[in-house]
């Protein structure tokens, strides 16, 4: 049996990178498996930096009504917000006994998050690693469809699980199964920021020009990638031509996986033309992709009567799930409850 989990954090709205990295990964994968698909809200991870509770809050809604506008189906897999499954929180306390300074020192993603601010960073920004390996563990997930950016927190979750099992469980019967990574093989691992092709796309990124919306009407699509950065040179006719143009290669690259080719089929068609053709066929097929999810969004995200009722019913059925995990590993480590 397959069990998939994945979250993503309710802060700022759902961007292409999001979108093209997890989310289509994750509506394919409700449909294709045999198992269960466990999708939340990393609420519990978006209180590592400074926010504002009632933002928080209406962001949770939010991103659960955009995850259902994409294609999530609520019956099929099991949506939830972390904060409502308390065995999140207990399993990271638990697990922190056997995580390692030294792994989590490696970690990059703190590094860049807490920037120059090391000493004023949040113990919870620090810590998120581990909070991250319980979220999966806790459920046995087989494979976690993620972004890129995720992979050395993916693999952190392996390493704890690991040492956990060899240290408090014996041989014949782990606690923690090892979970494996699930990321696109093409450009939409990683799709870079529209103003520098360096940057990932991000939430996080002050400049909303950086990065495509789930929510941008086409007018604004529009004028995002006919602003994108690019050179000056005419598109080459095949992949090897893009090495070292990284804004060229993220908008071909986004250009193939919307249009569900490859990116020499797409040189095959724009090769020696220049950007002045390409951006206007590049906004449209965006245009046409996001529409219709924008246009289910906004139907949705006023009823939070029935945002609330979808994410109270998949927090039961997630605990269920998490229940027993929970339990061995508090009996492994020898405590009683
Ligand atoms: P988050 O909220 O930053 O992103 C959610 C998902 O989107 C992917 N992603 C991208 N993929 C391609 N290109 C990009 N520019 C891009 N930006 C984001 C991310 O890789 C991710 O898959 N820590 C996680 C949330 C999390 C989680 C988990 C994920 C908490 N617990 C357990 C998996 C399993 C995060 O902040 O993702």
């Amino acid at each position: 049996m397959m069990r998939v989990v994945s979250g993503i954090q309710p802060t700022g709205s759902l961007h292409l990178g999001n979108y093209l990295g997890a989310i289509r990964n994750w509506v394919q994968m409700q449909q294709d498996i045999q198992g269960d698909c466990l999708y939340f809200l990393a609420d519990l991870h978006a209180i590592s930096l400074p926010h504002d509770p009632k933002e928080l809050a209406a962001n949770t809604r939010e991103m659960a009504a955009a995850l259902v506008a994409c294609g999530i189906d609520t019956d099929r897999s099991i949506l939830f917000n972390q904060a409502r499954v308390p065995a999140h929180a207990e399993l990271q306390w638990l697990l922190n006994g056997t995580a390692r300074m030294g792994w989590l020192n490696r970690m990059t993603q703190f590094k860049d998050k807490s920037g120059k601010n090391r000493e004023g960073a949040s113990i919870a920004l620090f810590t998120y690693p581990v909070l991250q390996a319980a979220d999966v563990l806790l459920y046995q997930a087989t494979h976690v469809p993620v972004g890129d950016d995720q992979k050395q927190h993916l693999e952190l979750a392996r390493d704890i699980a690991q040492k956990f099992n060899n240290d408090f469980a014996r041989e014949d019967a782990p606690i923690f199964t090892l979970p494996d990574p699930i990321i696109p093989k093409s450009g939409a691992a990683r799709i870079m920021s529209l103003r520098d092709g360096s940057a990932k796309m991000s939430k996080s990124d002050p400049s909303d020009m950086s990065r495509i919306n789930l929510t941008d009407d086409a007018d604004t699509i529009l004028q995002k990638v006919k602003k994108a950065k690019t050179d000056p040179e005419p598109l080459p006719s095949s992949a090897e031509g893009l090495e070292g143009r990284v804004e060229a290669q993220n908008l071909v690259g986004i250009y193939a996986t919307l249009a569900g080719t490859t990116v020499d089929a797409v040189l095959s068609q724009f090769g020696g033309q220049g950007f002045g053709a390409f951006k206007p066929a590049l906004a449209e097929l965006l245009i046409e992709t996001l529409g219709p999810i924008s246009a289910r969004f906004n139907d949705l995200r006023a009823d939070t009567t029935a945002l609330d009722a979808i994410l109270v019913k998949g927090a039961e059925r997630a605990a269920t799930l998490a229940a027993p995990t929970l339990a061995a590993t508090y009996q492994a480590l020898g405590l009683q409850r």
